[in-house]
């Protein structure tokens, strides 16, 4: 199951979330969270985890198909947690090599190797981003209660809706606070998306980026802090929508 974790802004919490969503499927299904870093040009899901990257998807040139199985989970990056963690670029300028069939590829793979293939999305509608879009089968869309992200989120809503055409159910909405003031309530920013959120993420002061600069995962290290609870029920409906998928495909 892929579940693209994308924003219409920066500093959304996208790689926050998406890095402590692996982890907690990682630690419920150790080994078979994969997160695949494609927020292009910066990475940071390495970095926000505590791992030091060795290799970058962008440099795997791999025609031959069974290599390329064995470069790119090479590269991977095991987590304590019990997740993983792919990196597509190391520097800004290998970007461009994360072309959309390599990705492609790489989601090929990782989906027979994976049950949850989380992704990292970046801002910008490259190629790349809208190919994981089309392909996901859960998009998070992270929105922050401002005017802008929430404009901004129901213009995105439509492209899916009118361009993309993909279905609504596959789209959830997460309310995130970054910050500690907010001018607009929940209710105020579901009228304006016109949608329900499916989850809202509290302010948790500094707990997420005190973990990160020490090297931790929040919800591991403080799985009872309000911020870690929501994600883990995030990650827990997430595994209900897999096994419920899987049961059906059985039938
Ligand atoms: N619920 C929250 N409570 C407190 N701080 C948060 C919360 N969500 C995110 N943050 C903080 O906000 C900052 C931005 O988060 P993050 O880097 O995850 O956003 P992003 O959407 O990935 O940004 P970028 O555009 O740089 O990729 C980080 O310092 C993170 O720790
Ligand atoms: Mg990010």
């Amino acid at each position: 199951m892929i579940v693209a974790v994308y924003a219409v802004k920066g500093g959304s919490g996208r790689t926050t979330i998406a890095v402590n969503l692996a982890a907690a499927l990682g630690l419920e299904h150790r080994g078979e969270c994969v997160l695949i870093d494609l927020s292009l040009p910066y990475n940071h899901a390495a970095l926000v985890a505590n791992l030091v990257p060795t290799g970058c998807l962008a440099l795997i040139d791999q025609p031959d198909q069974d290599k390329f199985e064995d470069a790119l989970l090479g590269i991977a990056l095991h987590h304590p947690t019990g997740m993983v963690i792919i990196p597509s670029a190391l520097r800004a300028e290998q970007a461009e090599l994360v072309t959309p069939p390599l990705v492609k590829r790489a989601l090929d793979v990782l989906e027979q190797t994976f049950n949850y293939i989380v992704v990292d999305l970046g801002v910008a509608m490259t190629d790349v981003t809208l190919g994981v879009l089309e392909r996901a089968n859960r998009i998070l869309v992270m929105v922050t209660p401002e005017l802008t992200s929430l404009k901004d989120t129901a213009e995105l809503l439509q492209i899916f809706e009118n361009v993309l055409k993909i279905p609504s159910a596959r789209v959830s909405l997460v309310l995130n606070h970054p910050r500690p003031q907010t001018m607009v309530t929940r209710a105020d920013a579901e009228r304006q998306v016109e949608r329900k959120f499916q989850t809202e993420i509290a302010y948790d002061g500094s707990r997420f980026d005190r973990a990160a600069v020490t090297g931790q995962v929040l919800v591991e290290t403080d799985p009872s802090c309000a911020a870690s609870k929501s994600v883990m029920k995030l990650a827990g409906s997430i595994t209900k929508e897999h096994v419920g998928a899987a049961k059906r495909v059985k039938l």
